[in-house]
């Protein structure tokens, strides 16, 4: 039976049943020696009401959408698990806070599971769950008499504005864990629900400008609840386990050579989201012990089988994937030579994507476009960087500038065809989104300039998992762009790519960059990442003949010319655009200048 829209069992019922004729004050203290909690009913209609729906045998059940709380009831086989787990690692508290307890798991599990409770925090917003958490818990006592009884509190409150200060400094000498399950939703996706489930500073990493644009800005309300959490607690002696996203976690470590929480062996039990909760994200139990010198590094294990799967985090200033590897391959953390580029960004794919059919291109509009060739390029994906050496493409795509801002007037005078295409389209760059477009010329694109018209290109895919680098040849003789989830570097020679590719695919190389590459990130790999390899160690640790088997018509001279051309250089902005040819390129092409086509 739901009461309150809460699920309320037949000894609940029957225990209120028996209590019809009470009075408020009764009632509380009777079941505050039943259970514990404080304050059951907080005004006389709340117990007039329930006993009116025990009475009618109402039934209440209507579920809102709840999508803005981030709502993932936490099962009771989970909460008991995890109780469990923590009562082997000698967890034994004597405070229980669970800061958004929603149906109370975690708290029946806790009773199940540890002895010395004293105290029993529990907060939550939607008022259904608050009734259900204090029906469960006297449902719990109700059936086990014996238990022992500790004073509960579970509140109907707003995380954000709860004054936890009040129990830290209530509990100062006991032993504290706190114990939940946050919820799971973004800042982002609050505002595009239009909630204001939010703390007040909801930019609480400080992220402003470009970096709220780009999304750095975006975070996990459970990062910013597991995070207030940490900083209010760690100066009492205790635990910390929340069920929280792995890049929860990953986050709070990011952040702890700044932070220095005192918080240490920490430690993080992946569990299987979908089974437990339905949802398709790698999610964990983050434990970590509370008053400690500040960790630097987590333990990640199966929850299931509590093997251990790696251990990353800070080593000597540097953040790492997997410790054990990165410290086999350490030597290759440095500076990449040249600048990582990420491939072209245009947010009109409907339009700017074409295919060739029967010698026709046709849009993503599936609709037949005729324009001149010379701004229509060949486009990879990440889908597309599967190979070794790519010299053929499924897509094309329109290249209306040579560099980032350039006027695009030229197009009408020398491609009509081109500029009807795009004009007659132009709705669809009217309604791209990004602010990066606003105030640019019409049929503006970014992640262009002068690197991306050179002819060989050593790519890898940013959204796949694989860690491989692809030769890209020119297509009709013609560069090939990349789309913005790839990353490269452009050559004006063969050789050069050739080799850049065979030591990038070096295994000491793709060690290193398993070593530095979070797995379950949405773009595991970054520019950050790329820009941290170092290409000359790469080349001290290769010889000549090794890379012969790689490339049999290699000769002495071109890989002295390329280490000459490594090896010498400071790393300028300037001479770094200047190695292979970047700059000499640069001189050819005056800016704001038509484009050069290409046939
Ligand atoms: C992921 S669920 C987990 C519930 C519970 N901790 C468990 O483990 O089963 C998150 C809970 O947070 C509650 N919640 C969301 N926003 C809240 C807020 N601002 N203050 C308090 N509770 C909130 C939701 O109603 C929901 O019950």
């Amino acid at each position: 039976m739901k009461l309150f829209e809460a699920n309320i069992t037949n000894s609940v019922i029957a225990f209120f049943k028996n209590s019809k004729e009470l009075s408020i004050e009764n009632v509380n203290s009777k079941i505050k020696s039943t259970c514990g909690i404080n304050a059951f009913f907080e005004i006389q209609s709340e117990l007039d009401e329930l006993i009116n729906t025990i009475s009618n045998n109402k039934n209440i059940i209507n579920e809102p959408d709840r999508a803005e709380y981030g709502d993932f009831q936490t099962n009771r086989n989970l909460s008991d698990d995890i109780c469990n787990l923590l009562k082997n690692k000698n967890t034994e508290p004597e405070i229980i806070i669970e800061p958004t307890c929603g149906k109370g798991n975690f708290i029946i599990s806790s009773l199940n599971t540890f002895e010395n409770i004293k105290y029993i925090y529990g907060v939550e917003i939607y008022k259904p769950y608050v009734w259900e958490t204090k029906f469960a818990i006297l449902d719990y006592f109700l059936k086990n008499i014996n238990s022992n009884l500790p004073e509960i509190n579970i509140y109907h409150y707003n995380v954000f504005d709860f004054d936890f200060k009040k129990i830290s400094n209530k509990h100062k000498n006991r032993k504290i864990l706190v114990i939940g399950n946050p919820p799971w939703v973004t800042n982002s996706k609050l505002s595009s629900l239009g909630s204001d489930n939010l703390p007040l500073k909801s930019n609480f990493k400080n992220h402003n400008g470009i970096d709220a644009i780009t999304g750095k800005g975006n975070f996990d309300i459970g990062e910013y609840i597991s995070v207030k959490l940490i900083s209010l607690f760690s100066k009492l002696n205790g635990k910390f386990a929340f069920l929280v996203k792995n890049s929860v976690a990953k986050n709070i470590l990011l952040e702890q050579n700044k932070t220095k929480y005192q918080i240490s062996n920490i430690r993080q039990f992946d569990i299987d989201a979908k089974k437990e909760f339905n949802v398709s994200v790698n999610a964990c139990l983050l434990l970590c012990s509370l008053h400690k010198n500040p960790g630097e590094t987590i333990s990640e294990y199966d929850f299931y089988t509590n093997n251990l799967i790696r251990e990353y985090g800070w080593v000597n200033g540097k953040f790492v994937a997997n410790i054990d590897l990165y410290l086999k391959s350490k030597d290759l953390d440095g500076r990449f030579p040249f600048v990582w580029r990420q491939g072209v960004k245009h947010d009109a794919s409907k339009i700017m994507e074409l295919e060739i059919r029967n010698g026709y291109y046709l849009n993503n509009n599936k609709e037949k476009v005729e324009i001149e060739n010379d701004l229509v390029f060949a486009l990879l994906k990440s889908s597309d960087l599967k190979g070794n050496v790519i010299d053929k493409s499924r897509k094309y795509t329109i290249i209306t500038q040579r560099k980032v801002g350039q006027e695009t007037k030229y197009i009408k005078e020398l491609y009509p065809k081109t500029f009807n295409y795009l004009f007659n389209n132009i709705e669809y760059f009217n309604k791209r989104k990004s602010s990066i477009y606003e105030g640019k010329p019409l049929f503006s694109i970014f992640g262009i300039g002068d690197y991306s018209f050179k002819p060989y290109k050593v790519a890898i895919a940013g959204m796949y998992k694989t860690t491989t680098f692809s030769l890209v040849k020119p297509i009709n003789n013609k560069p090939v762009m990349l789309d913005d989830t790839c990353y490269f570097i452009g050559f004006e020679t063969l050789i050069e790519a050739e080799i850049t590719q065979i030591l990038l695919n070096k295994e000491i190389t793709q060690n290193f960059i398993q070593s530095i590459a979070f797995k379950d990130a949405k773009r595991m790999i970054t520019k950050d990442l790329l820009m941290r390899i170092n290409l000359n160690e790469i080349i001290n640790e290769t010889d000549f003949y090794e890379l012969q088997l790689e490339i049999p018509n290699l000769n002495i001279v071109d890989w002295k010319s390329y280490k000459g051309k490594l090896t010498k250089q400071v790393f300028e902005e300037k001479q770094q655009l200047d190695l292979f040819g970047e700059l000499n390129q640069k001189k050819k092409v005056a800016s704001g200048s038509v484009p050069t086509p290409y046939y």
